[in-house]
C-alpha cells in the first residue's frame, strides 16, 4: 500500500511537473513554434534562463542576375552579410515586377529581420515596402532607389555623376559633332539619373550649337537586343555618319559596338559604358570603346550589407545625405564612382583586383 501511494505520488509529481514546463514554454514564445523547438532541445531544465541572441536574417530581393555586375552584387552581399554573423535569403525575378512582389512577400512571410531591394521597377517595388512595413519588417534599397515610399535607407553611388564621368571624357575628345544617347531602362530611377549626368554635361555644349543629340531613346528592360536595335536605328537615321555614343552601361554599350562593327565604323567613334564589365574592360584596351565607369561592387555590398546587419539589429543609422523619392527625404549612402579609360585601367580596376590583368589583356601585349 505504502509503495502504491508513493509511486502514484510520484507520477503525479511528475504529470503537474511536465504540465507545468509545457505551459511555460507556450507563454515564452506564443507565435513562434521554430524558437520552441530550439528551447525544448535544451538539456539544463534548471538552468536559468539566458537570452539567445537570434541569428539575424536578411531577405534580399533582386531584379535580375542577368548582367555580369549583378552575380558580383549577390556573393558579396552574401559573404559580407555572413561575416557579420547573419544570414540571407536571395531572391531574383528576372524582371518580373509582379514575380518581384511574390518574392518579396515569400521573404516577408519567412519572417526576414530585413529587406534588402533591387528593384526592377521603381515605382511598382513601392508595394513591397508598404507590406514589409505592415509586417514591421525595414527596407533597404540597393543600388536603384524605390520611388514614392517610406523606404528606410538607400545605398548607391552618386548616379548622377556616372552619366557626368561619362559625357565629360567623350566631349574632350568630341567637342564638336553628332551624338547618340542609347539610355537604360525607363522604369529604372538609376537610368534617369545617369542621363541627367550626360545632360549637366552636353547641356550647355548643345546651347552653344557645338553638340547635337541625333538620336536619344531608353533601352527596355536594360536589354542588349534593344540596345542593338536602337544603335541600327540611330545609323540608319543619320546615315551611318555620328560622332560619338554613349550608352547607359556596357551591356548596352557592346550591343551599340557590335552594330558599329557591321556597319565598318567602330573603332574610330567614342564610346562611354559603365560597370567596369570585363567584356568592356577588354573592348578598351582593344580600342573599340573608349571608357566605362568603375562602381566598386564591393564597397558598396559590404556597406550595404554592414547597415542592413546593424538596422535589423535596431540600431539608428545615421546618415548625412538624404534623397528625395517622392515621397519622403530617403536616408542615403552614396559612394563615388571612378572613370576608366586605357590609361589608368591599370591602377583602377585591375590594382582593386576587379579584374585579373591576364583577362583584361587576354595574353596581348599592353
Ligand atoms: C545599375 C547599373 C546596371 C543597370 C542594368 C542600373 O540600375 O546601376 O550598374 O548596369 O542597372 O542592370
Amino acid at each position: 500500500m505504502d509503495l502504491w501511494i508513493s509511486k502514484s505520488l510520484t507520477m503525479l509529481v511528475a504529470i503537474a511537473l511536465l504540465f507545468i514546463a509545457s505551459g511555460c514554454e507556450k507563454l515564452d514564445n506564443p507565435l513562434n513554434p521554430e524558437v520552441d523547438s530550439v528551447q525544448n532541445n535544451n538539456p539544463l531544465p534548471d538552468e536559468e534562463a539566458i537570452p539567445q541572441e537570434e541569428k539575424i536574417k536578411i531577405g534580399f530581393s533582386m531584379d535580375t542576375l542577368e548582367e555580369e555586375r549583378w552575380l558580383r552584387d549577390r556573393d558579396l552581399f552574401k559573404s559580407a552579410v555572413e561575416s557579420l554573423g547573419a544570414e540571407v535569403e536571395i531572391l531574383a525575378a528576372n524582371g518580373d515586377d509582379a514575380l518581384q512582389v511574390l518574392q518579396a512577400e515569400t521573404l516577408i512571410s519567412q519572417g526576414v529581420d530585413l529587406l534588402v531591394i533591387v528593384p526592377h521597377n521603381a515605382e511598382a517595388a513601392a508595394t513591397i515596402v508598404k507590406k514589409a512595413h505592415l509586417a514591421g519588417i525595414k527596407v533597404l534599397s540597393y543600388d536603384r532607389l524605390i520611388k514614392n515610399a517610406d523606404i528606410d535607407l538607400y545605398v548607391s553611388f552618386d548616379n548622377e555623376r556616372v552619366g557626368e564621368l561619362q559625357a565629360e571624357s567623350i566631349t574632350k575628345l568630341v567637342p564638336k559633332g553628332k551624338y547618340v544617347y542609347i539610355g537604360g531602362a525607363d522604369t529604372d530611377n538609376n537610368a534617369h539619373l545617369f542621363k541627367k549626368g550626360v545632360f549637366n554635361i552636353l547641356q550647355p555644349l548643345i546651347d552653344k550649337g557645338d553638340i547635337k543629340v541625333v538620336y536619344d531613346q531608353w533601352t527596355k528592360n536594360w536589354l542588349p537586343s534593344n540596345a542593338y536595335a536602337n544603335m541600327q536605328e540611330a545609323l540608319d537615321a543619320n546615315g551611318g555618319k555620328v560622332d560619338a555614343v554613349i550608352a547607359a552601361n556596357d551591356a548596352t554599350a557592346g550591343m551599340a559596338i557590335q552594330a558599329m562593327i557591321e556597319a565598318g565604323i567602330a573603332g574610330g567613334i567614342p564610346v562611354a559604358g559603365q560597370d567596369a564589365e570585363l567584356a568592356a574592360a577588354q573592348r578598351i584596351v582593344e580600342g573599340t570603346q573608349t571608357m566605362t565607369v568603375y562602381k566598386p561592387i564591393p564597397t558598396l555590398a559590404e556597406e550595404a550589407a554592414k547597415l542592413a546587419v546593424a538596422m535589423a539589429r535596431g540600431e539608428y543609422i545615421d546618415t548625412s545625405r538624404k534623397v528625395n523619392n517622392g515621397k519622403v527625404e530617403v536616408p542615403s549612402v552614396l559612394l563615388s564612382p571612378i572613370a576608366v579609360n586605357k590609361l589608368n585601367i591599370e591602377e583602377t580596376v585591375i590594382a582593386d583586383g576587379f579584374h585579373l590583368e591576364e583577362e583584361v589583356y587576354q595574353g596581348n601585349n599592353r
